[in-house]
């Protein structure tokens, strides 16, 4: 694992742009594995303004996401189909019919998860998988205790996921209880990862998942195991690293 140290969230999301840039420039017609919620919010910023300024094509990029909420439709404000319009899609030149993201709107998920690790192989799978990372360890939405080996499932959130995400709710009741996400063994299959992190509530878990077991009960854990992981990180979400003398 090569670990970047960013001072604040704009500098972690200015490396992390840089990092995508760079698999972009090299590979115009890469396949980037995307995720959503706050971490990568100054990410996809920074992208859209150099692309803005020229500095970046997207003409050719793929991009298939990590996960969606099962039950939104993909004009629902909350859905991570509508977050990755708003924040990415709609503001640089990817082809939106090269963009893939779980219908949350098909009720059988055998059958949309089937699809969508039909999609992802088909794609010839993920240059670079950009990731966050849950306070409990989670990444994508495989929640502690998940088995390493699924690939696209679906997930019924824990309490604590529900909790984090009703932040974008008007209330708790509203956010779904389910979800279909890439799988550990999805994400492992990534030919490389971009794990970022900022904050304190991410100390313990980065901790964990850099030195500590490789467990499911801190899914992340198995980033270990990959050989082409980098991971920005802040001050804050490297505390415990840092007192520790760790880095
Ligand atoms: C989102 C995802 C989640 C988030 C994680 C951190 O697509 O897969 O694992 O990355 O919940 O969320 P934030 O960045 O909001 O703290």
């Amino acid at each position: 694992m090569v670990i970047y140290n960013a001072k604040d969230y704009n500098d972690m999301s200015r490396k992390a742009a840089n990092i995508i840039s760079a698999q972009i420039i090299i590979k115009p017609n890469c396949v980037l594995g995307l995720a959503t919620g706050s971490t990568p919010e100054g990410t996809y910023k920074q992208l859209v303004e150099w692309y803005k300024k020229g500095d970046l094509d997207f003409a050719q990029v793929k991009a298939v996401n990590l996960d969606e909420y099962k039950g939104l439709s993909k004009d629902n404000d909350q859905s991570y189909a509508y977050f990755m319009r708003k924040h990415l899609f709609d503001n640089v030149n990817i082809d939106i019919n090269n963009t893939f993201i779980p219908n949350g709107l098909e009720a059988d998920s055998k059958k949309e998860c089937t699809r969508y690790n039909e999609v992802i192989k088909s794609l010839g799978g993920v240059d670079l998988q950009l990731l966050g990372i849950g306070g409990n360890g989670h990444i994508g939405f495989n929640e502690p205790g998940e088995a390493f080996e699924k690939e696209t499932h679906c997930v019924k959130l824990t309490d604590d996921t529900i909790k984090a995400n009703s932040r974008f709710f008007s209330s708790l009741d509203l956010v779904p209880k389910f979800a279909y996400s890439m799988g550990i063994k999805s994400i492992m299959q990534a030919k490389s990862i971009l794990l970022v992190a900022s904050g304190k509530s991410k100390a313990e878990a980065l901790y964990k998942t850099i030195y500590g077991e490789i467990v499911p009960s801190v899914p992340a854990s198995i980033l270990q195991l990959h050989n082409n992981v980098t991971i920005v990180a802040d001050d804050d979400a490297l505390s415990i690293i840092k007192e520790k003398g760790l880095l």
